[in-house]
């Protein structure tokens, strides 16, 4: 007679399960995304992007201290600038709105400070780049990455971000940090970003969207597993510190396959479209939407990601710290 395989026995009661869980989330391994525009005096949302503010900078203070009180380990900012034009100058202004916002929130917080790097919100034509002849022009754009890196870093940020996705682009940003005595500065490097569907609403919040064409010649082809690896390997040795994959949920096999490949510490960004699906779902009732914001979350730390940016980063830290 065969003994029945009795796997049951693993969820007897709670502290059994709770013992015999593999994965847990944790408030060091979270990021929560902030959003600030120039242009505003009060608090603003859109509809895409239910209970995700984007903050006036007088709010910068008391934005950081309730989120340093409620255990966020870090933060990511994204700026809303006041004015655009072709090259993208409020990116790398000294008085550029993220500039000013990381000011703030280093005066008054311990919180980690990313700096995502891209010029998108800051040119009139909605690229992630300079163009030339009606194209994203990869080569010159580096040096405006190398000044935006520079001016991050001044104001105050620990870790710049680059989700540009032009090539070379790390290198670039590691050289300009050093030549401006920046060292310290971590890169993180989006480095596996998908010409994704999921980032409309970040596009309703930050004003990004293209006026004319896609990100396709920049951006990953969602197929291609195989290349992610290439360009996670290339930004390694380009001198990336932490590397990401990006949308989490449609490419946990991606996460996967690169913590298998390499020992870099791995991000992966639950992006707004994830998020608002989440969202949408819940308020029709058609799902749990608390149970489903930490299991989204397990998934891709089980998948292998070392931190998780997620615009729940914040509602999830308050439950964990309960
Ligand atoms: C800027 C950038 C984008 C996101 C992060 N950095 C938008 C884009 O590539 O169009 C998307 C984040 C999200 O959807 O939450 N390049």
């Amino acid at each position: 007679m065969f003994p029945i395989n009795r796997m049951r026995r693993m969820r007897l009661n709670n502290g059994v399960r709770n013992m015999l869980t593999e994965v847990r989330l944790h408030p060091d391994d979270l990021v929560l995304p902030l959003f600030f525009d120039e242009s505003i005096d009060s608090v603003k949302y859109v509809g895409s992007m239910p209970g995700v503010p984007t903050y006036p900078l007088s709010e910068a203070e008391n934005v950081a201290e309730r989120l340093h009180a409620s255990g966020v380990n870090a933060v990511m900012l994204f700026g809303v600038p006041k004015h655009k034009d072709g090259v993208g100058s409020g990116a790398y202004s000294a008085d550029g709105v993220v500039q000013k916002a990381i000011r703030k929130i280093r005066a008054c917080s311990d919180m980690v400070v990313i700096a995502d790097l891209c010029m998108c919100e800051y040119t009139d034509h909605g690229h992630c780049g300079i163009i030339t002849n009606g194209k994203v022009d990869n080569d010159a754009t580096l040096p405006y990455y190398g000044k935006i890196a520079g001016s991050l870093a001044e104001a105050g940020a620990h870790i710049v971000a680059p989700s540009g996705m032009m090539d070379g682009q790390v290198l670039r940003i590691r050289e300009a940090l050093d030549d401006a005595c920046h060292e310290e500065v971590l890169i993180m490097a989006y480095s596996a970003k998908f010409c994704s569907s999921f980032y409309g609403p970040f596009r309703d919040i930050a004003h990004s969207a293209p006026s004319a064409g896609g990100r396709e010649s920049y951006q990953m082809n969602p197929a291609n597993g195989r290349e992610a690896m290439s360009e996670i390997r290339l930004d390694i040795q380009e001198g990336a510190d932490i590397i990401m994959v990006k949308p989490a949920m449609p490419y946990l096999d991606v996460i996967r396959q690169a913590r298998e490949e390499f020992n870099t510490p791995i991000a992966a960004y639950q992006v707004s479209g994830e998020y608002a699906m989440i969202k949408a779902a819940a308020a029709n009732g058609w799902i749990d939407g608390h149970r489903a914001m930490k299991e989204s979350l397990t998934s891709i730390k089980r998948a292998g990601a070392d931190i998780v940016i997620s615009y729940f980063a914040e509602d999830v830290v308050k439950e964990l710290q309960r």
